[in-house]
């Protein structure tokens, strides 16, 4: 199915065609000037160069092609038209526009007849399928087990779980891995600590299907591995037997490995649960351990092909080439001591991707500041042929979350803020909005809280969805749990309005109309028209792995819809065929939102 905007580009594109122009120039967008025009094409000027030609020459000759050609089509209409004395304009007499006018110095400015709109309308345009089933692999977890999720794995988790429904809307076969932090020097000083507190039973003893052990463990490790992290920064022998410690999990020795393997099946009930919070989740759940055995043939490998080379004990990846602009640091395989590296595992993970699930792309949805460790383990997964240049490997980085004072976000008293922590905080700031805006007061204690708990994720995940994605945002939880403004709850108090609004006409027996008897007129043309948009929206978010063109969407779509709500009279129309419209509009309208907010992982509740 064709979007509005593409047929509307098809038929200017022809009238550029007839006069041996290049079709593309036809492109016609939203018009930037809607208090003059609904859309423009701004092609007559780069026409115009082209053929060293008067801009305003070439409008006009487009101008009467499109005007003549629809004629020939044989769709004679009278429409009126509205000139502004500036502009000249022709009244077209065809189907698809109302007014066509030359404005300025070439600009095509057009409306469309509002047949042409509500016949649109009821094609009911999908998103488009541009994956054709290729396979996708998001890299967008990133938790490091035996830790408590922290509000730096949210960006990622929220951005990620985004990025991730898009492209399965636009038919890639796309796959989510947690690609945990389960393998590095942090798990030698968690482990090390319960062996020289002798707490080792207290690992082995827990019960990973007993919900309650789990969080009692958990609790523990929050406790114990801070307080190891920070003695072995401050005592090198213990941060050399943390190393050491380290080697020795690596090498799955008795009892460090099992004792890593509870944690790390304790750690993954315990994350399974927050990601649930936030509605994501991981098609593949791996980690960094998994392709430990797949490192030391990769680098033998390597070795054989000539990749590598001795570097101060150091076995590395020479990276750096001619036509760098900027310095290019080696890839470090096996640092001096012969531990791995965070680059390693990486390429280790490639290797094991290509084989099991040969997508066509890899997505990295990681902080930006690790952008120069991407573009080392890209260049060298292409170098040595780890990675076909087929396939696109992409950082798709994301900016920091500050506070309120600009700073990267922390707990009032300077820590770091847990994600758990973090939801509370919301959702209790949430409980205060409803009471304030006379929300849920009918409800039962149970349905409250659920509803309390939508408002608080719909907040913190639209709060961060709306930023381009390598913009830092500041986090201001009194700011975007409002139910006013560009939020999330001011989303789903618009969803739940519709909603709550059908239910009625149900109750009623008010019929709506089909998509096919949508009358457009004064109060519902906006609506309409911005309801056509969708797929642009959703074809930028999918191709710039951004999903804020989508949130700028699904806000306008839910501000004009409130318009519309003010304006017209829905269930107290009394003619029957708007009413039924308008109905209509409303059912579209809601669809779209929870189309999008689906796509965003954000969750609606049924009233409020
Ligand atoms: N565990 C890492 C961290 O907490 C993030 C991992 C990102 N993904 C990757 N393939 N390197 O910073």
């Amino acid at each position: 199915m064709t979007s509005l905007l593409e047929k509307l580009s098809a038929e200017v594109g022809k009238a550029f065609e007839s006069l041996d122009l290049p079709e593309e120039l036809g492109a016609v967008r939203v018009s930037d000037r809607p208090d003059l025009c609904q859309f423009q094409c701004n092609g007559a000027m780069a026409a115009a160069k082209q053929a060293k030609k008067n801009p305003r020459e070439v409008a006009q000759g487009v101008v009467d092609a499109l005007t003549q050609c629809h004629f020939e089509h044989g769709k004679a209409m009278e429409k009126s038209h509205v000139s502004d004395g500036d502009s000249s304009s022709q009244a077209p007499r065809n189907d698809v526009f109302k007014k066509i006018e030359i404005a300025g110095p070439g600009f095509i400015n057009l409306d469309i007849t509002d047949d042409y709109l509500a016949a649109h309308l009821s094609q009911n345009v999908d998103l488009a399928d541009i994956g054709g089933g290729a396979g996708v692999i998001i890299d967008y977890g990133g938790a490091n087990i035996a830790k408590a999720m922290h509000v730096g794995h949210l960006r990622a988790a929220v951005i990620g779980e985004a990025v991730k429904r898009m492209m399965k809307a636009a038919g890639y076969n796309a796959l989510g891995d947690v690609h945990l932090g389960d393998w590095g020097t942090h798990l030698g000083m968690l482990i090390g600590d319960y062996i020289r507190e002798g707490d080792v039973g207290l690992v082995l003893n827990t019960d990973p299907e007993n919900p309650v052990q789990v969080e009692t463990l958990m609790e523990d490790m929050s406790v114990r591995y801070p307080r190891a992290s920070a003695a072995a920064k401050e005592n090198e022998d213990l941060m050399r037997e943390a190393q050491d410690t380290t080697v020795k999990l690596q090498n799955k020795e008795d009892p460090y490995y099992p004792v890593w393997e509870k944690i790390s099946a304790v750690s993954e009930k315990g994350l399974k649960e927050t990601y649930g919070l936030l509605n994501v989740e991981f098609e593949i759940w791996k980690g960094e351990a998994c392709v430990h055995d797949l490192i030391a043939p990769m680098v033998d490998d390597l070795k054989a092909k000539n990749f590598t080379e001795e570097s101060d004990g150091a076995l590395i990846i020479p990276l750096a080439e001619e036509s760098d602009k900027k310095e290019m640091p080696p890839l470090i395989l096996y640092k001096r001591d012969g531990g791995v590296m965070y680059g390693t595992t990486d390429m280790a993970t490639l290797v094991d991707r290509m084989r099991k699930n040969k997508p066509s792309k890899v997505i990295y949805v990681v902080d930006q500041r690790q952008s120069l460790h991407f573009e080392q383990v890209f260049r060298a997964a292409y170098k040595t042929g780890i990675v076909p240049e087929s396939v696109e490997l992409t950082h798709a980085g994301f900016g920091t979350m500050n506070g309120t004072d600009g700073k990267p976000f922390k707990t009032r008293a300077g820590g770091v803020m847990k994600l758990k922590d973090l939801l509370a905080m919301a959702t209790d700031k949430a409980r205060e909005r409803m009471v304030e805006a006379n929300l849920a007061e009918d409800m039962g204690e149970d349905e409250k809280e659920d509803v309390a708990l939508k408002v608080a994720v719909a907040a913190i995940k639209f709060a961060d969805l709306q930023n381009a994605r390598q913009a830092d945002y500041v986090f201001d939880l009194d700011r975007l749990t409002r139910f006013e403004g560009k939020t999330g709850p001011y989303l789903l108090y618009q969803a739940v309005r519709i909603k709550s609004l059908l239910r009625k006409a149900k109750e009623q027996d008010i019929q709506s109309g089909t998509l096919e008897d949508i009358v457009i007129e004064g109060g519902s043309r906006e609506l309409a028209l911005l309801l056509c948009e969708l797929p642009e929206a959703f074809m930028l978010s999918v191709q710039n792995y951004a999903p804020h063109y989508l949130c700028d969407y699904v806000y306008r779509l839910a501000s004009v819809f409130s318009s519309f709500y003010g304006n017209c009279h829905i269930l107290s129309e009394e003619d029957e065929t708007l009413r039924a419209s308008r109905l209509a509009l409303c059912k579209m309208t809601l669809a779209q939102i929870e189309r999008v907010l689906d796509l965003l992982a954000i969750d609606i509740p049924e009233r409020m």
